[in-house]
């Protein structure tokens, strides 16, 4: 097996932009990210993609092929960019864009964006519409990327690998440890959703965690969100972005305002943040001792204090995924590289321990030009 450089896109639910990873992957599971990019949607598409779960076919359709077209131009970009020849990538995967995900008996999935368009673009193979297949076989269809977790880390010290993108997703892997993962409430979207409602959608999120550092956090409210069932439920679980929206924010705070705004947001946080704590108190297996978080959340520093505050009691050492050199948000972008290559291979590319699926699946869909 030679190294081969692979092309990863990932549009997560915070609808904040597409994440472009280019990665090496070759024999003894080497996997390294080459390059990155990120390209932000305006906020117009943002809200239009946020929108999707109550549109019509027609509007439905149209945007499947609007974010088809306008990836396959960001991969252009991409590759112009970082001098990156279409010839020499064996391999893209994308994900989608999620806009619909209800796990459960007789659920369904529906990511859209497509990928025919990155096939005609760049004349390469591409993967993509990885979910159905593990849902076919009686998963949740998430969370996926414990698949990458594992090929990594399988056989290192134990660890929790804790990805904030839109929802919260955690994995635990090492020696000894049968992988396993579950979303764990809340990521951005809450912080995300309130900064929306503050500034009419000006700003889409808390830059910085500047807002949550200005604010005192009322900690009986946080206590109240947890005592949600979903926090109760033992895993496999999963849980769509729509659970935690402007409704919630509308019944518990009132109206955003520039006055109650930092309370809010510092409440969001530690929220967001105590989700994850308690999902690694209730699950971690013994002697994991390490958190390693991921996603646009590790861009927020407010929320990694949060977190590590709360998990030192219990000796765990919070660290962004920036500090082993892999880019907080690359992170899911190269797992869906990977699991392309993988599934171009006829290779098993999927960790239904993580998702609850009857047994090892390939996932994904091949477009060949
Ligand atoms: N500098 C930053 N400060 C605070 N939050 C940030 C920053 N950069 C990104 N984020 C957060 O990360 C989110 C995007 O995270 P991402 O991992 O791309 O999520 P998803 O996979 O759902 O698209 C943004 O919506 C924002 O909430
Ligand atoms: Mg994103």
């Amino acid at each position: 097996m030679k190294t081969e450089k692979i092309m990863g896109l990932m549009s997560g639910t915070s609808a904040d932009g597409l994440s472009i990873a280019l990665c090496a992957a070759g024999p003894g599971k080497e996997l390294k990210v080459l390059k990155f990019s990120n390209y932000p949607y305006s906020s117009a598409l943002q809200a239009k993609i946020i929108a999707a779960r109550e549109m019509k076919a027609p509007e439905l359709s149209a945007l499947n092929f609007e974010l088809g077209r306008l990836w396959g131009g960001m991969v252009r970009r991409f590759c112009r960019t970082h001098r990156v020849a279409y010839k020499s990538i064996a391999v893209i995967g994308s994900h989608g864009q999620t806009v619909w995900h209800s796990p459960g008996r007789r659920g369904h999935t529906l990511q859209i964006g497509e990928a025919s368009f990155i096939a005609e673009e760049t004349g390469r193979p591409v993967v993509c519409d990885f979910r159905p297949a593990d849902m076919a076989a009686g998963g949740e269809g998430a969370p996926l990327i414990p698949f990458l977790d594992e090929y990594l880390s399988g056989g290192g010290r134990p660890a929790a690998l804790q990805n904030i993108g839109g929802v919260g997703n955690i994995a635990f892997v090492g020696k000894g440890v049968r992988t396993f993962g579950f979303d764990t409430g809340p990521g951005n979207s809450l912080m995300d959703t309130a900064v929306a409602l503050l500034t009419g959608g000006r700003r889409t999120y808390d830059r910085g965690g500047a807002l949550a550092y200005a604010g005192e956090p009322d900690a009986a409210k946080v206590e109240k969100f947890l005592a949600m069932p979903f926090f109760r439920r033992r895993p496999p679980k999963s849980l769509d972005r729509s659970e935690f929206s402007e409704a919630f924010i509308e019944k518990h705070f009132g109206r955003v305002t520039g006055a109650n705004a930092p309370g809010v947001l510092a409440t969001l946080n530690l929220f967001t943040a105590a989700s994850i704590a308690l999902a690694f108190r209730k699950f971690a297996p013994r002697g994991t001792r390490e958190l390693i978080v991921s996603g646009g959340g590790a861009l927020n520093p407010a929320l990694l204090d949060n977190i590590a505050a709360l998990l030192l009691p219990a000796g765990v050492k919070v660290r962004s995924s920036a500090e082993l050199g892999l880019h907080p948000l690359a992170k899911e972008p190269a797992c869906f590289a990977l699991l392309a290559w993988l599934a171009l291979k006829g290779a098993v590319n999927h960790c239904p321990s993580a998702t609850g699926a009857r047994g090892p699946r390939i996932l994904g869909k091949i477009i060949k030009k």
